[in-house]
């Protein structure tokens, strides 16, 4: 079917008949894709609720399906071809089949290199699942406006759903209250927000800043750079030969000109997970404030930041089923109150001269101009697909799952794991003797699993142990046994 533009009704209009190949006059027939209409019907199949007259109502809720999903919804994927062996069936994840987790992630049923993907890059990131990506989409259909302005339905619709995933990442962290968290891009943000809107102002010439040997560049950049403009020193606390933290060398660099503490809670790299609480009750004890990188401890294990009483802690929404370009900074109230603005725009004032401003108070102090509304929604409902299946349940089956990657991978003969700590999350770390780095990244790749090899942007903790680069598989809760199978067994192939 073609249809010339003139004759074409408005792709604005509510009919989305073939809107798409009016609007860009192409048959998608000829394509071999659905057209408009079969998509409109498959959709309003699968999410009646996005369709009741395809135009939201006033009052409209969006009540997002979480884990597990219904059994309608069961299926929805194809199954999986897999050359991976028959006859060991999925468990479950506190009660939630890992059969039915796995179909909420479309990415899992790609084939790449005519294999079904087996994606053991989650330390990169993660994928996302189906109820993430719809709400979006629910969003922008139903929701769009922008927030905190303007007195009609949207605006209202769109702030209750703006601030309402600011109250979700507030209570999945424990946080006390949705005024302790920012919006932010990511870790990356968020660290450079600490380093430059709490710590900078603080530093002197000579004053001192603590971090690890563990540490991605994101938790090094920024701090070197404030370091720069005031004079401070960066101080590093070791690890040993495992890659874990050396609790009593790190105690010992604390003096009276340490400001600040800036730590991950698991390294990216190798995947220690550090003792931040020890490390934090460490640096309170010398009256100095702490950072905690959570990008790679977020999706992996329960995280109370009032617990481990951190004073600020920040992660990426990528990392955690996700969308792209949110994440959230927690500050305790009076550090993001002594905190100054950041970036100055609108959002963020309560009065504007053009002699002064004055600010309004945190979160949104640290806000300025149209956040990333529909991705902060989006967050907020990766949110509540992980609390559905519970991140007590998460962390027990990744651990065992770990533990028995790390059995299969060290079993092999000529492979060196990189990083041996007891306490470790997600990232096997390691290299070949006969084999460099990107050749088995290649391999694999051939067989349809996607590993991460080269630096991990933690260039410091890589050299500690040795090398400059490794082959990091890392795991996720979608991932089985199975596939940890499969992945030893290529590798073995390699390592002939
Ligand atoms: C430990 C750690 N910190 C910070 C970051 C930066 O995260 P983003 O790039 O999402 O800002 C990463 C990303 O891999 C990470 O692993």
């Amino acid at each position: 079917m073609t249809t010339s533009r003139s004759d074409a009704p408005s792709p604005y209009s509510d009919d989305l008949t073939d809107v798409s190949a009016v609007a860009y006059g192409f048959d998608p027939d000829a394509y071999g894709l659905p057209s408009e209409r079969e998509l409109a019907a498959f959709a309003a199949g699968y999410f009646p609720e996005f369709y009741p007259e395809r135009s939201a109502k006033t009052g409209d809720v969006y009540r997002p399906t979480v884990v597990p999903s219904d059994s309608s919804d069961a299926g929805r994927v194809a199954p999986r071809e897999t050359d991976v062996e028959p006859g060991r069936s999925l468990p479950s994840i506190g009660g939630t089949p890992l059969e039915k987790i796995r179909s909420d992630f479309p990415a899992l049923s790609l084939q790449v290199n005519g294999k079904p993907l087996v994606w053991l890059d989650n330390a990169a990131t993660t994928q996302r699942p189906q109820q993430v990506i719809d709400r979006i989409s629910h969003y922008y259909s139903n929701e769009n406006s922008n927030v905190h302005r303007g007195a009609h339905t949207l605006a209202a619709r769109s702030t209750d759903a703006f601030e309402g995933a600011r109250s979700k990442v507030a209570k999945f962290i424990g946080a006390p209250g949705d005024k302790n968290i920012v919006f932010v891009r990511g870790a990356t943000e968020g660290l450079n927000l600490v380093a430059n809107a709490y710590v900078k102002p603080l530093l002197q010439s000579g004053d001192e800043i603590i971090l690890t040997q563990l540490e991605h560049h994101a938790n090094i950049v920024p701090w070197q750079m404030i370091a720069e403009e005031t004079g401070a020193v960066l101080r590093v606390a070791p690890v040993d030969e495992d890659g874990q933290i050396i609790l009593s060398e790190y105690a010992r660099l604390f003096n009276k000109r340490t400001r600040f503490v800036s730590i991950t809670h698991v390294s990216n790299a190798i995947g220690t997970i550090a003792p931040v609480q020890e490390m934090i009750s460490i640096a309170h004890g010398f009256g100095v404030r702490v950072c905690v990188d959570g990008a790679q401890s977020i999706s992996h294990m329960p995280v109370n930041v009032y617990a481990l009483d951190a004073d600020f802690f920040v992660f990426s929404g990528h990392k955690i089923f996700g969308p792209n370009g949110i994440g959230a900074l927690y500050g305790k109230e009076d550090v993001l109150e002594s905190a100054r603005p950041w970036q100055g725009g609108g959002n963020m004032i309560a009065d504007v001269t053009f002699e002064r401003t004055i600010y309004h108070r945190a979160p949104q102090k640290f806000e300025a101009g149209t956040g990333n509304i529909a991705d902060a929604v989006g967050l907020g409902a990766a949110i509540d697909y992980v609390s559905a299946i519970g991140m007590e349940n998460i962390a027990l089956y990744e651990r065992a799952l770990l533990e028995y990657g790390i059995s299969a991978l060290g079993r092999i003969p000529g492979l060196t794991m990189v990083g041996r700590a007891a306490d470790r999350a997600s990232a096997i770390s390691f290299v070949l003797d006969c084999q460099d780095n990107e050749s088995v990244g290649r391999y694999l790749n051939d067989a349809g699993i996607a590993v991460r090899t080269g630096h991990h942007c933690a260039q410091p903790i890589l050299r500690r142990l040795g090398y400059e680069g490794t082959v990091r598989p890392s795991i996720a809760f979608y991932n089985t046994y199975d596939e940890i199978d499969l992945l030893a067994r290529k590798v073995s192939e390699l390592a002939r």
